[in-house]
């Protein structure tokens, strides 16, 4: 199987839902901002702070050059990723694309409580918050748009809802998929 690769908002569940697919189906997962603190021994922030964005863009599109190979992996994307370069037509020809799409109110929660990780969002107060997302999200979406599959990732809330969202992604995105693929 080729990668699937989750794209989405910041706190759309991307990490969230790729680890638990990949668990179930004992397969690797990659979160793509985790690879790249691990590579450089920073985090994100960090990184931002000393390279600013485009350094970190950099970094991102060379890191998915390296993972685009990966066979049988899932892989979250950073919620930019898409976004810079040509990263969604290089997704869209290594494997397989999928948007998750998330209600407004859902990511501004899940992000009210992380958004300290996030340099994009760190210094934003509720109301700033609310607006970046809604703006920020219309900004992208002719990117994310391109992604070849969409599913609905707002029920991750408890331990059991991951659970049903992630059986439900791989009957609806990885079976489906294969099936596909084999046709
Ligand atoms: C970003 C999203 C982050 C991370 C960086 C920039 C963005 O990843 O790559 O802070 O531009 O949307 P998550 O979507 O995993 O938070």
């Amino acid at each position: 199987m080729k990668p699937i690769f989750l794209l989405g908002f910041m706190g759309c569940g991307k990490s969230t839902l790729g680890r638990n697919v990949a668990a179930i189906m004992h397969i690797p997962f990659i979160d793509l901002d985790i690879f790249i603190e691990q590579r450089f021994h920073r985090n994100v922030r960090e990184i931002f702070a000393e390279r600013g964005e485009d350094g970190f863009r950099q970094i991102e599109r060379n890191v998915l050059h390296e993972v685009g190979d990966f066979e049988d992996t899932i892989i979250a994307c950073g919620g930019g990723t898409p976004c810079f370069f040509d990263n969604m037509d290089f997704m869209n020809s290594h494997g397989t694309t999928v948007f998750l799409v998330g209600s407004e109110e859902r990511i501004f929660s899940r992000l009210k409580r992380g958004k300290h990780k996030r340099p994009l969002l760190a210094n934003l107060n509720d109301d700033e918050l609310r607006l970046y997302i809604r703006q920020k999200i219309e900004e992208r979406m002719p990117f994310y748009g391109k992604a070849q599959r969409r599913f609905g990732s707002d029920r991750l809330d408890s331990e059991v809802q991951v659970g049903e969202t992630a059986s439900r992604f791989i009957n609806e995105i990885i079976l489906n998929n294969t099936i596909h693929s084999e046709q």
